[in-house]
């Protein structure tokens, strides 16, 4: 009895510094973690997140002066940064996304919920003795502050929300993420192309073809976060978690096409008809079109014959209000690009799609013939 009620406080004792120390050259951050929370938005942010319409990206130009810019940096005639105001943009390398943009427009293209960041792994700090795994990381974490996803993944860029993960947690941030994650984040799967992206050229040679994070370097980016999925044994189980969230979020672009059910669908009485509540998209596709995904380059699929889309600041449109060819007021017509009327084929089939909003489930998707 004695010696079973001391020999806990005997282990306390003789092992208690000794295993103290273990855990401070292992896990520097491990106070920095305790300490780390990040608040819920403010009222006004998830009227932003959750109540505001997609707001379409827009090249936004900047006087360059003052910035800390690189020699390669392109500039307009009127030494002016130019950069688009989307979720998929970046600004020049070395410049935090915030110092140049709102995030007004980002808010409106990611998922909207608050997901509080946390530990939900334990890197060993001694990772960081190693200068080149400590270079990538803040490597890597700088090319994300550069772009539209650190509105919601980087706590310090000041735009007072922050969710799923964060790229400035403490320490190794990665911790913050998940195995099924780091396999997204390092480009694993062929549906990271359907978040849509810009062209290198025309954002500041950030690239985002080959990888999720948009990135000066792909080959650089793609190793990062493919050997930290290695590192942590990432399984064949988190990499299935990954699809099912890709699938769960892109499911419905792969949806089968069915017959317009007259008299509540297609084209009712001259006027676009579809069985349920107001949209902000309307599109009249060929057959055989692609269904509309994210800007910038996936959300007029060849194959669109017409693309009407609400004002932002405008009520939705209603079926039975809109005429195929016809621009209400409150809307603008996305294609035919010159705003000419498009023409359509008498006896040809044509698709319907109509959407509550940007890559939101839609409301119609079905063929009607033009007579
Ligand atoms: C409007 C806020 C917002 C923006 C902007 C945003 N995200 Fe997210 N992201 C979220 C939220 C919320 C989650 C889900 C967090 C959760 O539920 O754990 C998430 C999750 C993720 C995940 C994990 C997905 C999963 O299923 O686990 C990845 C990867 C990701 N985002 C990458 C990006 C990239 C890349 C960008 C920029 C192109 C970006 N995000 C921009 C809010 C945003």
């Amino acid at each position: 009895m004695l010696i079973a009620s001391i020999l806990p406080l005997l282990t306390f004792i003789g092992c208690g510094d000794k295993s103290d120390d273990t855990a401070a050259s292992s896990d520097a951050f491990a106070a920095e973690w305790d300490a780390y929370a990040i608040s819920a938005p403010t009222a006004e942010i998830t009227t932003q997140l959750t109540a505001t319409p997609f707001l379409w990206p827009e090249q936004v130009c900047v006087d360059a002066t003052g910035l800390e810019l690189t020699e390669d940096t392109e500039l307009s005639e009127d030494n002016e940064v130019c950069v688009w105001d989307n979720f998929s943009g970046n600004v020049p390398e070395g410049i935090p996304f915030t110092d140049l943009l709102t995030c007004d427009r980002s808010f409106t293209q990611g998922p909207p919920w608050f997901a509080p960041p946390g530990r939900v792994y334990e890197s060993d700090s001694a990772l960081l003795d190693d200068a080149e795994y400590a270079e990538d990381l803040e490597w890597v974490s700088d090319q994300v502050a550069t772009s539209g996803c650190a509105c919601c993944h980087d706590s310090s860029s000041g735009s007072g929300h922050t969710s799923g993960f964060d790229i400035s947690a403490p320490g190794i941030w990665t911790d913050s993420m998940t195995n099924s994650q780091l396999s997204m984040a390092a480009g694993m799967f062929s549906e990271k192309d359907l978040f849509g992206h810009y062209d290198a050229s025309v954002n500041h040679g950030f690239d985002r073809t080959e990888s999720l994070f948009a990135t000066t370097d792909p080959e650089r980016m793609k190793a990062f976060f493919t050997a930290e999925f290695e590192r942590r044994d990432g399984s064949e189980a988190d990499l299935e978690e990954a699809e099912g969230q890709f699938d769960a979020l892109f499911g419905r672009l792969f949806e089968d096409v069915y017959d317009c059910i007259d008299p509540y669908e297609g084209i009712i009485e001259g006027t676009i008809a579809w069985n349920g509540d107001g949209v902000r998209q309307i599109y009249i596709l060929e057959e055989d079109a692609e269904t509309p995904g994210f800007p910038p380059n996936l959300h007029l699929p060849e194959g669109t014959v017409w693309a009407l889309f609400a004002d932002a600041t405008a009520a939705p449109l209603e079926s039975g209000a809109v005429i195929p060819g016809v621009v209400p007021d409150g809307a603008m017509q996305a294609w035919p690009e010159d705003g000419s009327t498009p023409e359509l084929i008498e006896g040809r089939t044509y698709r319907l799609y109509t959407s509550p909003d940007v890559m939101i489930p839609r409301e119609a998707n079905c063929t009607f013939t033009w007579n």
